[in-house]
């Protein structure tokens, strides 16, 4: 047993931070307890995102931060984990000496003995496999938990560092995400959330060595009777087959809610993405999916300003989203990353950037308002996941995934319940029950 305090911070995406929490497990199991505070922390873990550059800015402000800090505890340990450790490796030693180790998205299982044997960089590798079978699975939340299934992304889009911190694509073995499963449902949770960079191209094994599809795998974990609900993301086009698109008629469990990324709404510009399909292809899905679960909820990714967009193309990308209409949707300016094949070509005025992302948000918005109000007066299901920020106040998840708040002198969290929604906000659902 030791006394040392850990602090861990979290950049990314969901992946991100569902490794964040094997890396808390497997520093609790050393004996180390966790802190909220940087400067009483012993060990810091920054576990970083590397997607734009933005985010890894934020990095390197912190490890200024950090670095004074330092300055007064000695004994210290800073370590950089996550995509910018891959991308970057030793390079930021070199920018940064008070970092103290470096290791990527496939090679965290070793950062205990790492830090124990003080060697200070490991991260060449993709170890996904080994790093699975090392990891240790311990819950975090009271109602709802992530499990990464699927990890890495062989499509290499033009603009996205993905495939070069988290490797080629790779599916873990069925009966070891039912047995996670399994781990967080004995602690009282109902909801997982299936994670991957290309969530619905996994194929994973199963015991009888076959080879299985997401669908699959959420009709096994359905059978699980204390799962209640199963999300999954993120998912690609390309990868939507019929047998998913099936289970979304089928199967209660899975939530009517999909997650399906497009970046643009031009085809000239989805080809110079290299994503591998068109605006034609995104429709069709559209379509079939709505014809066997009419209520499901879409969202989407978009990067405005991609190198060669012209105004048409961002007005193909506008009229794109007035014609599927979006319940919620992710956007941002294009970033030139690093290691990328689209970031010399990045030629879009940063002024014109601004102006589209801020049209194209707006429309979004303006989408996600007129769904959430459309809710008024109905009934909808919510399962509550935490305390909100007023007394007596709980915050959930609807099944189509918007955020709902209620009032309740009696203990909401972690049960699943039908609730009438009072009003709407931009962002939520008010709800009494
Ligand atoms: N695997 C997912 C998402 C990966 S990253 C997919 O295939 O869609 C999450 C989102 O970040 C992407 O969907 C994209 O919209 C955005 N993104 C990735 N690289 C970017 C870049 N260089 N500049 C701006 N946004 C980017
Ligand atoms: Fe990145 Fe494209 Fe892979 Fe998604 S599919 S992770 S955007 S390269
Ligand atoms: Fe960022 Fe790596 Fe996730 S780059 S978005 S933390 S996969």
């Amino acid at each position: 047993m030791n006394n040392k305090l850990i602090y861990i911070k979290s950049y990314g995406c969901q992946m991100n931070v569902y490794d964040s929490n094997r890396i808390k497990d497997l520093f609790l199991d050393k004996g180390y307890k966790i802190t909220e505070n940087v400067a009483d922390a012993d060990l810091t873990v920054l576990n970083t995102c590397h997607i734009r550059e933005k985010a890894v800015e934020k990095v390197y402000s912190d490890i200024g931060r950090i670095k004074k800090i330092k300055n007064n505890k000695k004994d210290m340990k800073l370590v950089v984990a996550g995509c910018v450790a891959q991308a970057e490796g030793i390079e930021i030693k070199k920018r940064s000496p008070t970092v103290d180790f470096v290791v990527g998205p496939q090679s965290y299982h070793k950062l205990t003995e790492m830090i124990e044997k003080k060697k200070d960089v490991i991260n060449s590798e993709f170890l996904q496999n080994e790093k699975f079978k090392n990891l240790i699975f311990n819950s975090s939340k009271i109602s709802s938990e992530f499990i990464s299934i699927q990890e890495g992304c062989d499509k290499f889009c033009s603009f996205c560092v993905v495939p070069y911190t988290r490797g080629p694509e790779f599916s873990r073995p069925l009966e070891d995400i039912l047995s996670e499963a399994k781990k967080y449902t004995s602690n009282g949770v109902k909801e997982i959330i299936l994670l991957g960079q290309n969530v619905n191209a996994y194929h994973g094994i199963s015991a009888d060595g076959k080879t299985r599809d997401l669908a699959y795998l959420m009709n096994k974990l359905s059978e699980i009777d204390a799962i209640k609900r199963i999300r999954y993301m993120t998912s690609h086009p390309i990868d939507m087959n019929d047998s998913l698109i099936k289970v979304h008629g089928n199967n209660s469990k899975v939530m009517p809610f999909l997650h399906l990324p497009i970046q643009s709404g031009s085809d000239d510009i989805l080809k110079k993405m290299n994503r591998k399909h068109k605006v034609e292809d995104y429709l069709k899905i559209v379509d079939k999916i709505r014809s066997v679960r009419s209520d499901i909820a879409l969202s989407s990714d978009f990067i405005v300003g991609f190198p060669g967009e012209t105004d048409q193309d961002f007005e193909n990308t506008m009229k794109f989203i007035n014609d599927v209409k979006f319940v919620i949707a992710y956007s941002f300016t294009y970033s030139p990353r690093p290691g990328t094949p689209a970031q010399y070509k990045d030629n879009v005025e940063n002024k014109v950037k601004k102006a589209r992302l801020s049209a194209l948000q707006s429309l979004l918005t303006e989408q996600q308002i007129k769904y959430n109000k459309s809710f008024i007066n109905k009934k909808i299901n919510v399962l509550y996941e935490k305390k909100g920020r007023y007394k007596d106040q709980f915050i959930g998840r609807t099944i189509y995934n918007q955020s709902a708040f209620t009032t309740s002198k009696e203990d909401l969290i972690n049960k699943i319940l039908d609730v009438k929604v009072t009003n709407s906000t931009n962002f939520a659902l008010e709800c009494e029950l």
